[in-house]
């Protein structure tokens, strides 16, 4: 199929409105220079937006707060507290005498609490089967595709400070 078309010798307007049905499918070179003009325009416009947006995107800011004392938490317990926000419910686990997890306690999956399960070592979603790793919070089983978002803490004596969220 031809594309291309050798402009007429009339005038300009003749070129880009053709009075001829059979020449509106032909593609003058202008017309395509024009088309790949904008194109090529309108593609590094989208990028430089993209890259604005990186640049001006920040990491959230995490506040620091206290989330246990040592002495109150035994091996093996658990306490429940909220997270960044007061609507964000997290999971505290003390693993071993000197290792604690912690994690949102909103299943990847839908959404529902997460508790611990000791006997299997485990923190275990009840909606739909899903377990996650108290290690790492990885997926072990079910249909969650994601691992629980994990509580950085760090210990300061006896208090267990969150200081930051990661897989958030
Ligand atoms: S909501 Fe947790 S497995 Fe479905």
């Amino acid at each position: 199929m031809k594309l291309f078309r050798r402009p007429s010798s009339g005038p300009l307007w003749q070129d880009e409105f053709s009075v001829f049905a059979a020449d509106e499918r032909y593609v003058n070179r202008r017309q395509f220079a024009k088309f790949l003009t904008l194109t090529s325009l309108g593609m590094f416009v989208g990028n430089l937006w993209i890259l604005v947006r990186s640049w001006l995107r920040r990491e959230p800011a995490y506040p620091r707060a206290t989330v246990a004392r040592v002495p109150d938490l035994p091996v093996g317990g658990v306490k429940l507290f909220n997270y960044p926000g007061p609507e964000d419910p997290c999971i505290l686990v003390r693993t071993a005498d000197a290792t604690f997890a912690a994690y949102s306690q909103k299943c990847t999956h839908l959404g529902c609490a997460v508790y611990y399960e000791a006997s299997e070592k485990r923190l275990e979603c009840p909606c739909h089967q899903g377990y996650f790793s108290v290690t790492d919070g990885a997926v072990l089983q079910g249909p969650p595709q994601r691992p629980l978002p994990r509580v950085v803490l760090q210990r300061n004596g006896d208090d267990l400070i969150a200081i930051r969220m990661e897989g958030a």
